[in-house]
């Protein structure tokens, strides 16, 4: 069975192209999620996606993948800064989780320099671009070759 990867991204991510191009980039939401579909392919992993601008879609969007998904790329956007919730909810599946971010967040406010789900993430990616997506399934895809 091929591996499942999800790829969950939060508030305002589907705004992508539109929003602060400076920092996000040119490329739009759907552009990310072909680029993702087509590296899939390429690594022979199943893929599915979610984005949403409420916490909770979240959360229960986590919990909804318990027992079907092999591994989570998570860009939680603003939620990363703040959400015990998302944090406790990756905990409770236990499902391999890398977190991505597009900008280099260290580099950035101190509002950003926490991060949540950091503290269950076995590898956060970030100020790698859109890149940053793909080089987390390649993340997961080694973490599961070990892990099996
Ligand atoms: C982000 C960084 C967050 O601080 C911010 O709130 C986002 C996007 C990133 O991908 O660089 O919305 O997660």
């Amino acid at each position: 069975m091929l591996m499942k990867i999800r790829v969950i991204n939060g508030p305002n991510i589907n705004m992508l192209g539109i929003r602060e191009p400076g920092i996000y980039g040119k490329e739009t939401y759907d552009y990310l999620l072909k680029m993702i579909e087509d590296y899939a392919k390429e690594k022979n992993v199943e893929v599915d996606f979610f984005q949403s601008n409420h916490e909770g879609f979240i959360v229960d969007n986590i919990q909804e993948a318990y027992g079907k998904i092999d591994g989570i790329v998570i860009n939680p956007a603003a939620y990363t800064h703040t959400s015990v919730a998302i944090l406790d909810a990756l905990k409770s599946v236990g499902i391999p989780t890398v977190e991505v971010h597009i900008s280099d967040v260290s580099q950035r406010e101190d509002f950003r320099q926490i991060s949540y789900v950091s503290k269950v993430a076995i590898k956060t990616i970030m100020g790698q671009g859109l890149k940053g997506y793909l080089m987390a399934i390649d993340e997961l895809i080694d973490y599961e070759s070990k892990n099996k």
